[in-house]
């Protein structure tokens, strides 16, 4: 048979690997799936994607993958990596026609992707200097690691990354900056893992978060996070049990700048712990504001909720204004933990108010409830619940949190 030029035509404008699909793997999958993230298998090279074309066709129309919960009605977000419909399509179209590999002449140059470090090669690299045995089964209360690390001056940290030493076992981890004069877990041993005998909760700055599918803290230029001189670093880190015995030594990377930034980057939180969500409730709601002490910039929200967790949404409401969704999840997902990084900063005034609203599902029909018949309340445990609305926001280099909330 001869090729019409309509059959060749059609063959040119095929999807092929190299060239219509690797640029979008590239692009927005590949930081999750490949070697050592948590991407269950790695789509680096056609090799890698072949074999699951079919389930890459299935997650990305279903809008499954890249994970993403925000509203795409309301605001826009920096980190967003949400497919434009062209690319569902090429994917679409690419797995149906036969996943074609075509020419690697057509790739576009290979990603080359740290290995380890998502941040570079940090300036300096703090270990857990033992490391903690997480038991096959049972429940594990938070540790706290107080990083044996000396800060003699003030740091500014325009990146900073939390390096699970096993995945698989680590729910989440906060890091915390313990100025020096803060009293927080002050007789606490350094260097080695332990259960708070007196307070958990901090005031203390937070310099990076690891859950599922959270991005390292990156600093938008201008702008760095502190460590004030005397400080030191307190790794709060929650440990699920997998089934099997576990051990893991978390590493904490950082990046530098030697002068200070314009502003001050800092992570507040407006949080409620005073509910009770009622037994077999689908939709119930809970709310928490807070009024601005001063102007400040803000620039990314991090809804944290656990198992019951439906939906969040934050609002503002300027002073004579009218209240403004600033971001609304949903479907609100346990599971994938994600900050919100604004577009575009965006300023909120003094006496704004900021409210958080958070919806819980409680009933049958979740089938993440561990128990749909009980009451919950406030707590540190995933079958517990917590409402938190962190939100990170700059301010001028010399603010400190006190000074920030002197109104
Ligand atoms: C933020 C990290 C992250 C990104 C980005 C990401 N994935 Fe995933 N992906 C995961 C994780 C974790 C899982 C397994 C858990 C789950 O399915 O939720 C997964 C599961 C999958 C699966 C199902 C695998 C199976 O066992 O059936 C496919 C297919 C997939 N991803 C494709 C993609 C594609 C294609 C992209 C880019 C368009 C992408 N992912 C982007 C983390 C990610």
């Amino acid at each position: 048979m001869n090729s019409s030029p309509l059959a060749i035509l059609l063959f040119a404008v095929q999807p092929t690997f190299y060239r219509d699909v690797l640029p979008i793997l590239q692009d927005r999958c590949q930081s999750c799936h490949r070697p050592g993230e948590i991407g269950p298998m790695p789509l680096l090279t056609y090799g890698d994607a072949r074999p699951w074309a079919k389930a890459i066709r299935e997650q990305v129309k279903r809008r499954k993958m890249p994970p993403w919960f925000a509203d795409p009605a309301v605001g826009r977000f920096s980190n967003d990596p949400s497919l434009t419909a062209t690319q569902i399509e090429t994917i679409d179209r690419w797995a149906v026609e036969g996943a074609r590999e075509g020419f690697p002449a057509d790739a576009p140059p290979a990603r080359r992707w740290a290995q380890g470090w998502n941040i570079g090669v940090p300036d300096a690299v703090i270990a857990m200097p033992q490391a903690f045995h997480v038991p096959p089964t049972g429940v594990v209360d938070y540790q706290f690691v107080i990083l044996p690390a000396k800060f003699d001056e003030d740091l500014w940290v325009t990146m900073a990354e939390i390096r699970p030493g096993d995945r698989r076992v680590i729910h989440h981890a906060v890091l915390y900056v313990r100025e020096r004069d803060s009293d927080w877990l002050r007789d606490e041993p350094v260097g080695v893992p332990f259960v708070p005998q007196g307070k958990r909760v901090t005031t203390s700055d937070i310099l990076a978060i690891y859950t599922p599918g959270h991005a390292p803290m990156v600093a938008p230029a201008g702008m760095a996070k502190k460590i004030p001189a005397g400080a030191s670093l307190v790794l709060q880190i929650h440990y699920t049990p997998s089934g099997k015995p576990a051990a893991d030594q978390t590493r904490v990377g950082l990046a530098f700048q030697s002068s200070a930034p314009e502003r001050r980057i800092l992570t507040l939180q407006i949080n409620s712990t005073a509910f009770r969500i009622p037994a077999g409730a689908g939709h119930y709601r809970v709310t928490a504001a807070g009024t601005l002490p001063n102007d400040a910039l803000l620039l990314g929200m991090f809804p944290h909720m656990h198992l019951r967790g439906a939906e969040f949404e934050y609002e503002v409401n300027a002073p004579g204004g009218i209240a403004e969704t600033l971001l609304h999840v949903k479907p609100y997902d346990f599971y994938w933990q994600i900050y919100y990084q604004l577009a575009a900063p965006r300023l909120l005034r003094k006496g704004a108010q900021l409210r958080v609203t958070a919806w819980y599902d409680n009933s049958p029909n979740n089938p993440r409830n561990p128990d749909p018949g009980e009451e919950v309340t406030y707590g540190e445990q995933s079958d517990e619940e917590m409402m938190v609305g962190f939100f990170d926001v700059a301010v001028p280099a010399g603010a400190t949190k006190e000074l920030f909330f002197k109104r």
